[in-house]
């Protein structure tokens, strides 16, 4: 199967500006190719960004109009940021597809705490403006390695409720910061894999509908072993029933079978491949959707998520 993505809702977009914003950062700002305008987007959303060779990245939009993101170049990384930081500049087309919004900001939430980790900060600024200019109280704690480090050091420094913490890559005293905050309090995080886990640990016994995390990375250690059987997929719409095979994803089984699906990380990171479960016993795999979420919601990931036993009866 292809990882170039459904290009159910991409497009392509210019690069009007590129600036850098720290030490292997660039900010780049995208218009629409053919000039109309593009989508409109939440606090939180990201959009995902496609490489020339097929691979797709997912980067949070600093804002919506007109779209702004942050490519930081991780030189041992898997080599896409750093194509994209090195190789794009004003000029030149990229494929980008619909913003999505796995993070949002709760309505009513009356006192919002935004923990951000390193490159983590760019979901979290657009809703830190967001909340400003509504006249909220917001905190936007940041764990950068350096002040060299720092996103957009000098634009940041000295805003209201922002606190930058130079840490030299340990995140100290997230604890303290999440202690000063009541139990009513909303707590957004994202960064490292590493900050995430004790972000997740130190958030235990809060109510779930308060703590929201976003991930760039699987979070393989949560994920759960799925079993090496196949099962099927019934489709509630066609009557259609699609075997899956124990080495091959939903996603897969149901591509490889004609069924036009949106997707783009194949990670469980993105919430492009989320559709409607009607029936069965599913087995979550994702880094976007927590239990509780799952429960409400009915949906499933097709791009990881397995079914325990039996059919899974999908709305398609
Ligand atoms: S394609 Fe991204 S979550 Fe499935």
């Amino acid at each position: 199967m292809s990882s170039e993505g459904s290009a159910l809702s991409t497009r392509l977009a210019i690069i009007t500006a590129r600036q850098v914003a720290g030490r292997d950062i660039c900010l780049l700002t995208l218009q629409a190719e053919d000039g109309a305008p593009l989508p409109p987007a939440t606090p939180g959303a990201h959009i995902d960004v496609h490489l020339p060779d097929g691979r797709s990245r997912q980067y949070s939009l600093l804002s919506s109009a007109p779209y702004t993101i942050a490519i930081k170049a991780v030189r041992d990384g898997r080599g896409a940021s750093q194509w994209l930081h090195d190789t794009l500049s004003v000029g030149d087309t990229i494929r980008i597809g619909t913003p999505r919004n796995n993070f949002g900001l709760r309505e009513g939430a009356t006192d919002t705490v935004l923990l951000a980790g390193g490159i983590g900060v760019t979901a979290l600024l657009c809703m830190y403006d967001a909340l400003v200019a509504g006249g909220h109280t917001v905190c936007l704690h940041y764990w950068a390695r350096s002040v060299e480090e720092t996103f957009l050091h000098a634009q940041l420094s000295g805003r209201p409720g922002l606190h930058i913490h130079a840490c030299g890559g340990r995140v100290t005293s997230m604890a303290a910061v999440i202690a000063e905050h009541g139990p009513q309090a909303d707590l957004y995080c994202c960064g490292p894999t590493r900050m995430l886990a004790e972000f997740t640990a130190l958030t235990q016994g809060r109510d779930p509908s308060t703590v929201h995390i976003e991930r760039f990375e699987a979070d393989s250690a949560a994920m759960p072993e799925a079993s090496d059987e196949g099962f099927s997929v019934r489709l509630a719409r066609s009557g259609t029933t699609i075997a899956v095979g124990k080495d091959q994803s939903i996603l897969e089984a149901l591509t490889d079978a004609g069924v036009d699906i949106e997707y783009s990380c194949e990670e469980g990171l993105c919430g492009a491949c989320e559709v409607r479960l009607l029936e069965g016993d599913p087995l979550h795999r994702d880094s976007v959707r927590t239990p509780d979420e799952h429960d409400q919601r009915r949906t499933i990931m097709l791009c990881v998520s397995r079914a325990r036993s039996g059919t899974l009866v999908l709305d398609l």
